[in-house]
């Protein structure tokens, strides 16, 4: 293969059909006041010591100031964050003036309504070639089901429109895992005792149509939020799609919380829906999730931060 000349622009456009993540990183000032950019060079490192890493363009106003602060926060913007990102990559006086924020655990900003943050010491800054990359060692973090906002070939992507692009049809079989507080939401699989997570069959209205009225169907609020799950059903020859959705806590229309842990879930009848809430009930306790792909009894896991 020849491939393109490199030129930086077509460079910068070859970049962009890898589909990121968005981010704002942020830090506090000599001055003592908050600063952030917007990067989607956001890149996990290590789990063991955990290390994560971001590049700065060396024209950055606030390069020096990220080398020199003992820290920084990875803020993983949710899918209704667009604005939040296009305030942090503008030259605004004062970026922060629109979100509200707090300090975290290591003492950078913490953006509220993110989809996950981390809050970093700075480990090392390496010069490499226009940016510098920060690399920060993790000292606090927090994940919530809330689906990240996505960045693919110069525009912004959320998880709603991967949704709208999935296969409907009879054969395809939606469920929601509302979450709240640690628990989630089971109801009566209608089987004689058993439990199941809120289902229903796509027709052709849609994924995003179906989720929305099964969700509205439970009697809680909460958001639509992003895949967990696809797996086939060989026997039943369906497919099924399982989603995260945050809950506000409430009363259900039918069915009760359950703690999500493998205890909490053993009634579920559906062994391969049971062995799924087993996965998110560990990785809900060790903070590291992924996806699963494959049939109702093998498969693999994709993390999301997986290539
Ligand atoms: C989606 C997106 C991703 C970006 N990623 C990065 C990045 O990884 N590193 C970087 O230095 N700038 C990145 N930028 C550009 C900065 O956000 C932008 O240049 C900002 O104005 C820098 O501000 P500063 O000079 O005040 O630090 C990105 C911008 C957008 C919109």
């Amino acid at each position: 293969m020849t491939g393109t000349p490199l030129d930086p622009r077509a460079l910068r456009d070859a970049f962009g059909c890898f589909m990121t993540g968005v981010t704002v990183i942020t830090t506090i000032g000599p001055d003592d006041r908050p600063l952030g950019f917007t990067a989607n060079s956001f890149s996990s490192v290590s789990l063991d010591p955990p290390l994560l890493l971001v590049s700065i363009a060396n024209s950055s106003i606030n390069r020096a100031a990220f080398e020199s602060a003992p820290g920084f926060a990875v803020n993983i913007l949710a899918e209704g964050q667009k604005d939040v990102s296009a305030t942090f990559a503008r030259p605004v006086e004062d970026r922060f003036a629109t979100v509200y924020w707090r300090k975290g655990p290591v003492g950078s900003p913490l953006i509220a309504g993110v989809s996950a943050w981390f809050d970093c010491t700075l480990e090392q800054a390496v010069a490499a070639g226009d940016h510098t990359i920060l690399i920060g060692r993790i000292g606090g973090f927090e994940a919530t089901p809330a689906p990240g906002l996505g960045y693919y070939r110069g525009a912004y992507v959320t998880p709603a429109q991967t949704a709208a692009q999935l296969p409907t049809g009879p054969d395809v079989v939606i469920s929601a895992i509302l979450e709240a507080s640690g628990q989630i939401l089971l109801v009566d699989d209608g089987q004689g005792g058993g439990l199941t997570l809120p289902t229903a069959r796509v027709g052709r209205e849609g994924v995003q149509t179906a989720l929305a009225a099964l969700i509205a169907a439970t009697g809680l609020t909460a958001a639509p939020g992003s895949i967990y799950a696809v797996y086939e059903d060989v026997a039943q020859g369906r497919q099924h799609i399982a989603f995260r959705c945050a809950a506000e806590t409430g009363r259900p229309a039918r069915g009760a919380f359950v703690d999500l842990t493998a205890e909490g879930v053993a009634e579920v009848t559906d062994p391969a829906m049971r062995v799924m809430l087993e996965r998110l009930a560990d990785e809900a306790r060790i903070g590291n999730y992924g996806i699963y792909f494959g049939t109702h009894e093998q498969g693999r896991v994709q993390r999301t931060g997986e290539r």
